[in-house]
């Protein structure tokens, strides 16, 4: 595993954006895995900086995100596929047909995870996966308790995520119960992990994630067992490791 210390949020989103336009450039039909959420606005404004400057291109890249709210249209302002939309796919050159994100309005659970993990299967493989990480060591959307062997699955959200997600929205009653996510397993399989973590209340769970035991309490610690993770964090979420 490999740490960065940056200064702060826009120091860690530059570094994590060098680190996936190298991807790119070494592989420019690469599969990215993509998050949402605050951690990687900067570093996805940093990646259109770069296109814009002729820097990047996204012509021939892949995109499979990590979560969808079940129930949310693509057009809903808060579903996860406008957030893409809005903050990286319409601003590069990416061909929205290669922009994956689970589809929140298939009722079908099943369905939906079922067709989302043949879509992570025909595309070869995620080649570079990024995450953030949530106050209760959640990646995606995998809520602690969550066995680390499961692929695409339908979760139900927990009080503290709903509370940490409800800033998004109106209220939280609005805030969905429910989501589909990539599994633990599917996210291991990536060839690589790029970690962003930022803020001084991420800290205490960023030291369990790196220095706890590995159990699925803390779902980002299973991260210690990959052969290929960066972790890219500002001092203050660092302040305790
Ligand atoms: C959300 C998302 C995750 C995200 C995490 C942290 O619930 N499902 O993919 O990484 O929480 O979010 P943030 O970066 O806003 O702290």
């Amino acid at each position: 595993m490999i740490i960065y210390k940056a200064k702060n949020y826009s120091d860690m989103s530059r570094k994590a954006a060098n680190i996936i336009s190298a991807q790119i450039i070494m592989k420019p039909n690469c599969v990215l895995g993509l998050a949402t959420g605050s951690s990687p606005m900067g570093t996805y404004q940093q990646l259109i900086d770069w296109y814009k400057k002729d820097d990047l291109d996204f012509a021939k890249v892949t995109t499979i995100n990590l979560d969808e709210y079940k129930g949310l249209a693509p057009n809903n302002t808060q579903s996860y596929r406008y957030f893409m939309d809005t903050n990286l796919f319409n601003r590069i050159n990416i061909d929205k047909n290669r922009t994956f994100v689970p589809d929140g309005l298939e009722s079908d659970s099943e369905k939906a995870c079922n067709d989302y993990d043949r879509i992570i299967s025909c595309s070869g493989g995620i080649d570079l996966q990024l995450l953030g990480l949530g106050h209760n060591g959640h990646i995606g959307f995998n809520e602690p308790g969550t066995a680390f062997e499961k692929g695409t699955h339908c979760v139900d959200l927990t009080e503290t995520t709903i509370t940490a997600n409800k800033r998004f929205f109106s209220s939280e009653k609005e805030v969905p119960r429910q989501a589909y996510t990539m599994g633990i397993k599917s996210i291991m399989q990536a060839r690589k992990i790029l970690v962003i973590v930022s803020g001084e209340d991420k800290a205490p769970i960023l030291k369990e994630v790196l220095q706890g035991p590995i159990t699925p309490s803390v779902p980002a610690s299973i991260l210690q067992l990959h052969n290929d993770v960066t972790i890219v964090a500002d001092e203050a979420a660092l302040s305790l490791v």
